[in-house]
């Protein structure tokens, strides 16, 4: 339990943790290529941990020391099986892409995770894998346990049915291991930190749009890495400043891809006074650092919208959205953002029903939320389900609440952002 104190304004500067779904991806490219792979800023977060521990079990020597970590890679066929089932915790990630390249040994893993993954949809990389050849078991056909034994893939053309980044890099971690070209075309774009991060340990990969090309069978180099900050972890202080007169925050080091900045296009088009530093390229990558100002212009006229074609692109920015369409004078409508449900928890839900504890006029729909705008919202016992997002979305809700907002599990903040807390003091004064 942890109260949030209300807050005059923001004020300061802060670097959020190294991307979350960046650092995933070159630790596990990092263990199957052949050499060392340096990455410098790797977040303290518990996801990546998590990824850590499970390419430790399957032989993979990792040291760390702070926030440098050290992956000794094994080679494309170098890793060895793990007697023990591996723990993935709450990460959705670490379970989705770690089964595509466990789909491609020659041996039989176990994967499991905690509660939140128990209720994580994994049909969506099972149906694929198995397509390729592999033999999967899940609980009910989807569910963790996983029981994956791997080997004999074949190359597929596969298109992905809902937008994610997750099973589109589930598949062409496997098509490494397959015989044959794996071919994945994306009606709707999503990340493509995988497609930069094969590119840049040297596998034979053709990106071009939504059309993928992965050829099997060459063996990557390990690579050092900076990676830079999380979008989305930065985006909880880009709505606090723009909800509380007078603030102004400096995010520093914000890794700015594309595929990932998307929020700050939508916020620019809704009149959002972001200043966007000169960026640097960081191996594939880019950052750069965002100043952000209050602004009392925002959805002044009329609610501000997420549309469907918006959400891919910005999926893990909608709870801290949400925050603000609540604070805005006119609200906010969210639409197409169903997948939101089954996420660490069912997002929208939990939107929905902690906005309105705190007095917001909010109703749901099947697949996103109606928020009426323009009142000021109370303090209230907030649940955040175990959800690392929820619980920063309605930490920045509470800044701006009349009275003090009590959370029932703020530690779940750790899976993706161990210092929120801490760069809340040094942005809004509140004592840890
Ligand atoms: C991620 C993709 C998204 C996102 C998740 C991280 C990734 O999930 O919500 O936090 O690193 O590929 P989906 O692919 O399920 O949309």
């Amino acid at each position: 339990m942890k109260n949030i104190q209300p807050c005059r304004c923001l004020r300061g500067s802060v670097q959020p943790p190294g991307d979350k779904s960046i650092a995933h991806r070159y630790a596990m490219i990092g263990a199957i290529a052949s050499g060392d792979t340096l990455l410098f800023n790797y977040p303290a977060g518990r996801d990546v941990h998590s990824t850590l521990s499970c390419l430790r079990q399957l032989g993979v020597p990792v040291e760390t020391q702070g926030t440098e970590v050290r992956i000794e890679g094994r080679g494309l066929h170098g890793l060895k099986a793990s007697h023990q089932p591996l723990d993935v915790g709450n990460s959705g990630t670490t379970i989705r892409l770690l089964s595509g390249i466990l789909a491609g040994q020659p041996f039989r893993t176990c994967l499991q995770g905690d509660e939140s993954i128990a209720r994580r949809p994994m049909r969506r990389i099972i149906a694929p894998l198995r397509q390729m050849g592999a033999s999967i078991e899940a609980r009910e056909g989807s569910f963790t346990p996983l029981e994956i034994r791997g080997g004999g893939l074949q190359g597929i053309d596969f298109q992905p049915q809902t937008p994610s980044a997750q099973v589109k890099s589930c598949v062409m971690l496997a098509g490494l291991y397959a015989r044959g070209i794996t071919r994945v075309f994306e009606p709707v774009a999503t990340r493509n930190h995988t497609e930069l991060a094969l590119g840049h340990f040297g596998a034979a990969l053709h990106a071009d749009g939504a059309r993928i090309e992965v050829q099997p069978g060459k063996e990557m180099r390990g690579v050092t890495m900076h990676i830079p900050g999380d979008i989305s972890s930065a985006m909880f202080w880009i709505v606090g400043a723009l909800i509380r007169p007078g603030s102004e925050v400096i995010l520093e080091n914000v890794g700015l891809n594309p595929s990932r900045d998307a929020v700050l296009r939508l916020l620019a088009r809704w009149g959002a006074p972001i200043e966007i530093q000169p960026s640097m390229q960081t191996g594939m990558e880019v950052a750069g650092s965002l100043t952000v100002r209050y602004s009392d212009r925002l959805g002044r006229r009329e609610p501000l919208e997420v549309q469907p074609e918006d959400v891919p692109l910005m999926i893990d920015e909608i709870p801290a959205l949400a925050i603000l369409g609540a604070h805005v004078p006119c609200g906010m409508k969210i639409r197409g953002a169903e997948e939101l449900r089954v996420k660490e928890s069912d997002r929208l839900k939990a939107l929905a029903e902690n906005l309105q504890r705190m007095g917001a006029a909010v109703s749901e729909t099947t697949d996103g939320l109606d928020i009426e705008g323009g009142r000021t919202l109370h303090g209230s016992d907030i649940r955040t389900f175990g959800d690392h997002r929820i619980a920063m979305a309605f930490t920045i809700a509470a800044l701006a609440a009349d009275s003090p907002v009590a959370l029932d599990d703020p530690g779940c903040a750790a899976v993706s952002y161990p210092d929120f807390y801490e760069h809340l003091q040094a942005l809004a004064g509140q004592t840890a």
